[in-house]
C-alpha cells in the first residue's frame, strides 16, 4: 500500500498582496456573494481591518479571517478554510490567532453575523465563547436568511 504523504499544520501570518488572488479564489468557492480579490487589495492598504492567512508548506494560502477594529470593538467579518482542507482545527488555529491579535489590539467585544443553517460554523463560535445576542432578520441573500448576532468579551 503506498501512504499519501502526512500533512502538516499550517502557519498563520498576516496577509500580504500576493495572497489575494488564492484568497479570493477561495472566497468564490464558499460564498454565495463573494468579495472580490480589489476589496480584499484595498482591505490590506488600510490599518483597521487585520487580514490573516493559513499558509501549508506546499500547498500555499489554504485559509483566511478578516476582522475589523474599531476602537474597542472588533467584528469579524469574514473567516474560511479551503473546503479541501476543513475539519482539521485550521479554523480553530485561525481564529485563535485572530482573537490573540483582538487582545492585543485593545479589543473588548468582538461581534459577528452568522446564517442561522451554519452549525458547523456557530459551533466553533460558541466553543470559543461567543454569545448569541441577537437575530437580523433577512440579513442574507442568495439565499434569504436570518443572522444569528454573536458576542464575545475578552
Ligand atoms: C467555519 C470554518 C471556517 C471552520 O473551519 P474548519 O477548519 O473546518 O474548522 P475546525 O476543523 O477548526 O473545527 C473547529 C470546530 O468547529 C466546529 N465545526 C466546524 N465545522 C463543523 C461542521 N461541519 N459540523 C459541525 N461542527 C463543525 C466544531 O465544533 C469543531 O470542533 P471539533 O472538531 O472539536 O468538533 C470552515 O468550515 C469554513 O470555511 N466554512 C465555510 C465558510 C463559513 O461558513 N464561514 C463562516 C461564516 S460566518
Amino acid at each position: 500500500m503506498v501512504e499519501s504523504p502526512a500533512i502538516g499544520v499550517p502557519k498563520v501570518r498576516r496577509m500580504i498582496a500576493a495572497d489575494v488572488d488564492t484568497v479570493a479564489t477561495i472566497e468564490g468557492a464558499t460564498f454565495s456573494s463573494p468579495w472580490k480579490a480589489d476589496t480584499f487589495l484595498h482591505l490590506l492598504d488600510g490599518s483597521g481591518p487585520e487580514l490573516w492567512v493559513l499558509d501549508l508548506e506546499g500547498d500555499g494560502v489554504v485559509g483566511y479571517a478578516v476582522l475589523w477594529c474599531i476602537l474597542d470593538e472588533a467584528e469579524l467579518a469574514n473567516i474560511a478554510v479551503d473546503a479541501r482542507f476543513r475539519g482539521r482545527g485550521w479554523g480553530r488555529l485561525l481564529l485563535e490567532a485572530l482573537l490573540e491579535r483582538a487582545r492585543e489590539r485593545g479589543v473588548k467585544t468582538v461581534y459577528l453575523e452568522v446564517r442561522v443553517s451554519n452549525e458547523g460554523a456557530m459551533r466553533l463560535y460558541l466553543d470559543f465563547g461567543f454569545e448569541k445576542v441577537g437575530v437580523r432578520r433577512d440579513y442574507y441573500t442568495r439565499p434569504r436568511e436570518d443572522a444569528v448576532m454573536m458576542a464575545r468579551r475578552m
